[in-house]
């Protein structure tokens, strides 16, 4: 290579090497500066931060828009205001998007979309989980409708990647408009206390159409959608704390629906025994307990990863191990509510089911749970097809599925709650099981109203017949005797039972009937 041509190589590299880092430095020092008062990193910041140090592999750097109209001929809006890739998360592939808050509010244009569609389309050929870290204004005002082009293109990857790639948006600053329908069609909804907020229509809209006042975060902040609205799955502290617990996440999920599930370094016995569940279930039927003392007893090193923990909390979803595999679990908890059936329980429970099915994970039930939510606002509100779900997410499901009740266990809810009449492969029972159509008292008021009206002492005819329909069914022996449960087992024996049944059902597979899918009561 002759000595003209060396510099001239060298001097198309200094070309790049500085075409490059004007757009590595986003909108400039006064904006990253801005997005740091407002306690946010910035996206750069947060995609180094996000993956294993040094893997971020960056994509389409150089994409421009190519609008006119509205002044934004004239405007430079570096990577289009979208930082696209991939990289490795605990050392395997994930691919992502982190919008660029600085640069023209992180707004979504042509452009800007179609960075996001490439990264979604290599993640959903390459079978590997698409994360987005969303910090913007919305559409991009100035472009009109190729940036809702933009946002319709992503709505139908997002849907067509459903139940094949884990899909996990984080919400790091505002969200309006149509924009929030990205994040609902993923299966994880992370949002960053004070600084991310979602909604349809703003505080201002809100105003002029219906005369009501509301702050942004009232309105749509993570404690909101953690705690109203279920939108959110996890409220995080910070960028740092939100970005970590989706690190933690993806520890739980395979790559795709056809990858194996990562099974984590064994870190506690199979052999088990958890003698504290020997003691957990009060003397009084109608005595609460935390059904999580119970999870996390089961569970590889008491260890729980839990979604939705703020929301519908008579319910509880959440991740755990048993020697290294993960498991979904689904579980009643009396402690609030009496771990009562309602509308936001089952929806809670029915997307959790899915969710599992979808990518393998087997799923655990327990089960204590008195019945559904009686009353005008919950029949108004849907309870017959919200309950439904959870009857058709069970028995869609077809992966291991493995029931543990451990008290109350009754009508309609003890068949919802993977009963064996829903496909469950395993149903255990304690001896504190009581598996009957309704409570004794409940029962014994219907069915002998007049005996108890006719008896010269009411009170005491109704507590010899209560009794007597106690003896019947407030056990496990009766469904045990129709072989409705296959065992019944002492409450220390219960993770050793779980780790030899999810052993055995590794290989589980079920063949359902052919056809285009299932109609989920929506
Ligand atoms: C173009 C936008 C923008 C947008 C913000 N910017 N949003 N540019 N299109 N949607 C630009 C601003 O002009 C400004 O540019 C820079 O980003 C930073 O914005 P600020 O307003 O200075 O920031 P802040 O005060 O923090 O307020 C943030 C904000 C506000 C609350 C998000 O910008 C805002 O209300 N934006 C509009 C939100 C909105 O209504 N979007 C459309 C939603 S409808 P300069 O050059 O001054 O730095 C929608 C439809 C989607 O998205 C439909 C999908 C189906």
């Amino acid at each position: 290579m002759g000595n003209d041509q060396r510099v001239l190589t060298e001097e198309k590299i200094g070309i790049f090497e500085e075409k490059k880092a004007a757009l590595m430095a986003m909108a400039g020092e006064k904006m990253v500066r801005k997005q740091h008062e407002l306690g946010k990193l910035t996206a750069r910041e947060r995609v180094n931060l996000f993956f294993d140090p040094g893997s971020f592999q960056e994509v389409q750097l150089f994409v421009k828009h190519r609008s006119t109209l509205f002044g934004l001929g004239e405007k430079e809006i570096p990577a289009d205001g979208v930082i696209t890739g991939f990289g490795r998360i605990n050392g395997r592939t994930v691919f992502a998007a982190a919008q660029d808050f600085t640069s023209a509010g992180g707004s979504l244009g042509e452009m800007h979309a179609k960075k996001i569609w490439k990264v979604m389309d290599m993640a959903l050929s390459a079978r590997k989980p698409f994360v987005s870290l969303n910090d913007s204004g919305g559409a991009r005002i100035q472009e009109g409708v190729p940036s809702l082009e933009g946002y319709g293109g992503i709505f139908y990857r997002n849907t067509i990647g459903s139940g094949y790639i884990p899909q996990i948006t984080a919400i790091m600053g505002p969200t309006a408009g149509g924009a929030v329908y990205s994040p609902a069609l993923t299966d994880w909804v992370f949002m960053v206390k004070k600084s991310s907020f979602m909604y349809i229509t703003g505080p201002d809209v809100i105003k002029a159409v219906i005369g009501e006042e509301v702050s942004h975060d009232d309105l749509g902040g993570a404690n909101t959608h953690a705690t109203k609205s279920g939108v959110c799955h996890f409220a995080t502290e910070s960028d740092e704390d939100c970005l970590a617990k989706i690190r933690t996440l993806l520890s739980y999920l395979p790559d795709s629906c056809h990858s194996p599930l990562p099974i984590a370094p064994g870190t506690d016995s199979p052999d088990r025994e958890c003698p504290e569940l020997d003691a957990i279930i009060p003397d009084r039927t109608n005595r609460a307990y935390d059904m999580k003392r119970v999870i996390a007893a089961v569970a590889d090193g008491g260890v729980m990863f839990e979604p939705h923990e703020l929301w519908a909390k008579n319910m509880v979803v959440t991740f755990i191990r048993v020697m290294g595999l993960p498991v979904g679990v689904i579980a009643n908890n009396p402690k609030f509510n009496a771990g009562v059936l309602d509308v936001q329980a089952s929806d809670k429970a029915s997307r959790f089911i899915r969710f599992c099915d979808a990518f393998n994970i087997p799923l655990l039930t327990f089960s204590d749970v008195p019945g559904y939510m009686p009353g005008t606002h919950q029949e108004w509100a849907g309870i017959i097809s919200h309950g439904a779900k959870l009857l058709h997410a069970y028995s869609e499901a077809t992966v291991p599925k493995i029931t543990v009740v451990t008290r109350k266990d009754y009508g309609g809810a003890y068949i919802a709650m993977c009963s064996k009449h829903l496909g469950a492969d395993y149903v255990m029972a304690w001896p504190s099981a009581e598996i009957a159509v309704m409570g004794a008292e409940g029962a014994c008021n219907i069915i002998y109203r007049k005996e108890i009206a006719a008896a010269p002492d009411p009170a005491g005819k109704r507590a010899e017949l209560v009794r007597s329909y106690e003896e019947q069914f407030n056990n496990p022996y009766f469904a045990a005797g129709l072989g409705m449960i296959e065992e019944i087992i002492r409450p220390r024996d219960t993770r050793r039972r779980i780790v030899t049944l999810l052993e055995a059902l590794r290989d589980k597979t079920e063949v359902r009937l052919p056809k285009k899918h299932n109609n989920i009561p929506l």
